[in-house]
């Protein structure tokens, strides 16, 4: 059963081999491809899919969000809706603009700041040092040394994009609901690959894809 051992252990296998975490994609989209509304915060998916998602952030072991995401939605990022453990927060703020009365700066869970200002812990707060070249790779060293297993790129479509353009993935996870049409805001990101499984959760379908 060699397929079914490595996906039960692909967490451990990819950071090792790789010095890395496995990398979950995963964005909700509406029917017209469009992450938000207006730009403004806007709830994509449905109740079903959103205790969902906490399984998930409660599967993994961090969860990820760019600066503008930090600051449109303010979101705690926690375990809410299902039983489990919060995932350890990540944060991409190179001019720390995301103000520490933020719900990503609550003493909830531990969290990394990567920022191009400052270095040093505050209680739960841990901020890193990164430079905006070679972003990426840096980010990744950081996430190992931090011995970070697993993590969610929970978006936007900017942090999102990044790491599809690198092919640095392994898996994504795109929830669609078909019915909803919001016509203007932050665009979904680009991404043309192949499914290999979808749920549907009411009217909403997920859609899974690995990346190779
Ligand atoms: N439907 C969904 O699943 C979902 C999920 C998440 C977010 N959203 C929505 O998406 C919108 C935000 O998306 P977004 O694409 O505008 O923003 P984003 O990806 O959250 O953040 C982008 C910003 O992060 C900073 N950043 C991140 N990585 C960087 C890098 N390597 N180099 C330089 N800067 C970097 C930059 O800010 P600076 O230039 O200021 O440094 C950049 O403008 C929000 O409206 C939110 O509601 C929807």
């Amino acid at each position: 059963m060699e397929k079914e051992c490595i996906e039960l252990n692909k967490r451990f296998f990819t950071y090792h081999e790789k010095k890395r975490p496995y990398i979950i994609l995963k964005w909700a989209e509406s029917g017209d491809g469009f992450l938000d509304k207006d730009f403004k915060p806007t709830a994509v998916s449905n109740a079903l899919v959103n205790q969902f998602v906490h399984q998930l952030r409660a599967d993994e072991h961090a969860i990820l969000v760019g600066t503008q995401t930090a600051l449109t939605d303010n979101p705690s990022l926690t375990v809410r809706n299902v039983e489990g453990n919060n995932p350890v927060r990540v944060l991409i703020d190179f001019d720390l603009k995301v103000p520490s009365d933020f719900k990503i700066y609550n003493s909830e869970v531990r969290t990394l700041v990567l920022n191009a200002v400052k270095e040093g812990t505050e209680d739960n707060i841990q901020f890193i040092q990164i430079k905006k070249e070679n972003f990426l790779s840096d980010l990744m060293d950081v996430l190992y040394k931090e011995q970070i297993q697993s993590i969610i790129i929970e978006g936007g479509r900017f942090t999102l994009q990044q790491f599809i353009d690198a092919d640095l993935w392994d898996e994504a996870i795109v929830i669609k609901n078909e019915n909803l049409k919001l016509e203007n805001g932050t665009k979904a990101p680009e991404f043309n690959h192949t499914i290999y499984k979808t749920e549907n959760y009411r009217d909403n379908t997920i859609s899974f894809f690995k990346s190779k």
